[in-house]
């Protein structure tokens, strides 16, 4: 990182004194019976000229997606000072990006390993930083652990299909408790393509894959009754989505017809620019977008941007391009969101252009690296924490 940018960060001396209570958090406070309270340090204001500071003075909230590392390894993780003071600089809400995961906590049907997820939640807590959890069932064959394709589902497979899922979410919420007070309880479940549900093995074992989504919701319900429940998709606002967003109205449309206790829809928001426009083409996605999200609102359901990051396609290489029509981007998106009173969170899939999932997934073709997140690779601010500071600044206060 550097060094000049790490000086000049905002942070309260409050928080730097948190951040020590949570290295020390890291040295192993997990018990045999869950993790200990005693790090939990409670909420803290937001930092002065954060993102988080700027969404607080309109009763919302800012947050990112962070990672399990060793400490001082170069990744997007709360053991790395360097990300750590980009989380610190401007947020107060966390995700973890893969250590929730069925892949990632359950390497056997009959075994957990919180170790990694600990270490964040320790952290989290330590910094007054509130969690949400991600995810408590991924209904993706794809996702699933690969122990789960030869499991014995026994004589009873619907029987034992259940068993699994209630054990999960039972034992994930019974562990953290009033710590974690929103879930992605279930994650992309609809086929982007066609609308249809996946199935996996647990839905087959069950028989459907909508008696599997519910009996997640309402296992959870149970399980962490405080909790606010989210289901969370990628339909987009991009065109090709038309069927998947159907495909989600149809599902939401169900849960309330069988009363299946869902609070809230998790718009992932892995936004792709369109055109080299100053607004990357926003314009013509906003009215069939806003036809969307009113027919979720007009059901009740409240709303999330759980996963926020463009993908800078259709663009030249030059990065202050790229940068600037991102920008445009992302605000027109957030404007046309942030206008709903019923959202009131809104999370970056990572701070960090260094770390983000999407090289990995889909580089671009000309080699150049992406940057689809607020700082670029150097922990420098970009135009995109700009318009995400003055969305969130243009956007109506929600009462507190
Ligand atoms: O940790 C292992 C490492 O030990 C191994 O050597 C390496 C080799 O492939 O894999 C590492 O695991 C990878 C993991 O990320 C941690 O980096 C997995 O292969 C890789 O599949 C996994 O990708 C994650 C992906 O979800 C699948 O779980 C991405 O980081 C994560 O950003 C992405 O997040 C998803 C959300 O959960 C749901 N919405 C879409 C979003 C983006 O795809």
């Amino acid at each position: 990182m550097d060094g000049a940018t790490v000086a000049s960060l905002p942070l309260l001396d409050r928080r730097q004194g948190l951040a020590f209570l949570g290295g020390l958090a890291l040295t192993g406070c997990a018990t045999a019976g869950g993790i200990a309270p005693a790090g939990a340090a409670g909420p803290v204001p937001a930092a002065p000229g954060s993102l988080a500071a700027t969404a607080s003075a309109r009763g919302r909230r800012f947050g990112s997606a962070v990672a399990w590392g060793r400490p001082g390894a170069d990744r997007g993780s709360f053991a790395n000072p360097a990300y750590a003071a980009l989380l610190k600089r401007d947020c107060t809400l966390l995700v973890a990006e893969n250590e929730m995961k069925w892949q990632a906590l359950r390497p056997a049907a009959d075994r957990y390993a919180f170790d990694r997820f600990d270490a964040i939640m320790a952290w989290s807590d330590a910094s007054g930083m509130v969690m949400r959890g991600h995810n408590l069932l991924w209904h993706q064959d794809k996702w699933l652990p690969r122990w789960l394709f030869s499991h014995s589902f026994g004589t009873d497979p619907a029987a034992e299909g259940r068993r699994l899922i209630v054990d999960h979410i039972d034992t994930v919420c019974a562990r953290y408790g009033t710590r974690i007070p929103s879930y992605d309880v279930v994650n992309e479940a609809v086929r982007p393509d066609d609308g249809g549900l996946y199935d996996t093995p647990l839905s087959r074992a069950i028989g459907s894959a909508e008696a599997t989504i519910d009996l997640a919701f309402r296992t959870a319900r149970a399980a962490a009754p405080q909790a606010e429940l989210v289901y969370n998709d990628y339909m987009s606002w991009e065109p090709g989505n038309g069927a998947h967003r159907d495909g989600v109205l149809r599902l939401l449309r169900g849960f309330r017809e069988r009363d299946v206790p869902v609070d809230a829809l998790g718009i992932q928001s892995h936004l792709v620019t369109q055109s080299d426009a100053a607004d990357g083409g926003a314009a013509a996605l906003t009215d069939d977008w806003r036809r969307f999200v009113d027919a979720v609102v007009a059901m009740d359901y409240r709303l999330l941007i759980t996963e926020l990051d463009v993908r800078d396609n259709n663009l030249p290489a030059d990065p202050a391009v790229r940068d600037r029509v991102v920008a445009g981007y992302a605000r027109a998106y957030l404007d046309v969101m942030l206008a709903y009173p019923q959202l009131r969170d809104v999370l970056a899939w990572g701070m960090c252009d260094r770390y983000s999932w999407i090289e990995g997934f889909e580089a671009r073709s000309d080699g150049a690296p992406r940057r689809p997140c607020p700082y670029d690779a150097q922990f420098r601010a970009k135009p995109l924490r700009d318009a995400i500071n003055a969305s969130l600044e243009a956007a109506a206060p929600l009462p507190a």
